[in-house]
């Protein structure tokens, strides 16, 4: 009981800390200082992190830190959706939030937990697929693609991952989510679910917005470049691990498909080139028009070389701050405890909200 109520207050006193922290000063003109918006995504631990992952979101999440009250997760129950070894499950959560904290997440800046630590996401997601139709989760590409790759285990977590998606978005009200051009169809359905359970019960749930960067929002595959680079690709050579030594991204990017003219330059039918450009453009900043003026007169095999010199000096500090982290595993245990309490204290008070809303008779002190 008295651990219960401990964990109330601590949950009381950190929200008075952060979405009510800009709110106007007693003789502050209301107008001057709004509530810093809110950002919300998570990644799975499901192995290998790409430099699609990379680019497409987590690059974002590190930039976002400063600006906004930003809150990042482990997706690990997403995970299960697909089946896991355990003890594979278990290491590969410790060298993701290993090495999302080499990447740049700074706890003292953002929340940085491990989805399973929460218990409010799997109990939001109940209430939100008691209101989500099944029509709507038929539809779901990435549920198509997985089931197709997994057809001895088509699960139901699998059918409602969207779901718990829209419950780790809409507790945390967050403005904007970060993310890869793949999970559009995900935040549609999100800001969907929340769309409608305002409509029924009133002003429960900001309605996020998708933040999709210009650049990088979806790195391809360097062995089929019309497909999505992607963790779980069984060619080592189509993607590029963050932690891949520097011999191995030289010698994937060397591989990378490309097409038969040798120029260097954007253009319709030349996928393989467009992603190199892509890639290139993000860890160097070059704009596209750059890219073709330094490349001008020299041939793919140049090019290739210099896209895979670039990564793998971006990537090198990441690669050597990782090793850190994993020596520390004390500080990271800190780190993920600290931060699930505060995430409970937050995301609970949307809770509470969503079933006082929906009718359940509420207990003295939850
Ligand atoms: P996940 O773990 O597949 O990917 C994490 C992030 O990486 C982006 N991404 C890419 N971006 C560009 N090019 C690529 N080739 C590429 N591959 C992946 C993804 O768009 C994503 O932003 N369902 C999510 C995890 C999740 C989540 C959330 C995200 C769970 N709850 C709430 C946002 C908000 C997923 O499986 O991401």
């Amino acid at each position: 009981m008295f651990a219960l109520l401990a964990r109330f207050f601590e949950m009381e006193a950190y929200f008075m800390t952060t979405p009510e922290k800009n709110e106007p000063e007693k003789n502050e003109p209301a107008s001057t200082v709004e509530r810093k918006k809110v950002i919300f995504s998570a990644i799975q631990p499901s192995g290998t992190i790409t430099l699609g992952n990379y680019l497409g979101a987590l690059k974002n999440w590190i930039g976002l830190q400063d600006k906004y009250d930003c809150i990042y997760a482990l997706a690990d129950l997403h995970t299960i959706t697909v089946r896991q070894k355990p003890a594979d499950l278990r290491r590969h959560t410790l060298e993701a939030y290993a090495l999302l904290l080499a990447c740049g997440i700074d706890p003292k800046k953002s929340l940085f937990f491990i989805q399973s630590h929460v218990p409010t996401h799997a109990q939001l997601a109940w209430v939100l697929a008691c209101h989500t139709q099944f029509g709507d989760l038929q539809r779901m590409t990435q549920f198509k693609d997985k089931s197709a790759k997994h057809p001895d285990n088509v699960n139901a977590g699998l059918f409602t991952y969207p779901v718990l998606m829209a419950a780790d978005i809409l507790l945390y009200q967050a403005d904007f989510v970060p993310v890869g051009v793949d999970q559009k169809q995900h935040m549609e359905l999100t800001r969907n679910i929340a769309e409608r359970f305002n409509g029924i019960y009133g002003n429960v749930f900001t309605i996020p917005d998708a933040y999709i960067p210009k650049e990088g929002a979806k790195i391809m595959s360097l062995q089929d470049p019309t497909k999505k680079m992607s963790k779980s690709d069984e060619n080592v050579n189509a993607s590029i691990a963050v932690l891949d030594k520097p011999e191995d991204i030289m010698r994937k990017f060397k591989r990378a498909v490309t097409d038969s003219e040798s120029c260097v330059r954007y253009g319709e039918g030349k996928d393989g080139i467009n992603n190199l450009m892509g890639i290139y453009a993000c860890v160097t900043g070059e704009t596209y028009e750059q890219i073709e003026k330094d490349f001008a007169g020299k041939g793919y095999g140049d090019f290739k070389s210099a896209v895979g010199e670039a990564v793998a000096e971006h990537l090198r500090p990441i690669r050597e701050r990782y090793t850190d982290y994993m020596k520390n595993r004390d500080y990271m245990e800190h780190c993920w405890s600290d931060a699930a309490q505060k995430a409970y204290g937050i995301s609970n008070r949307t809770l509470r909200k969503v079933m006082k809303k929906v009718g359940f008779v509420q207990p003295k002190c939850s």
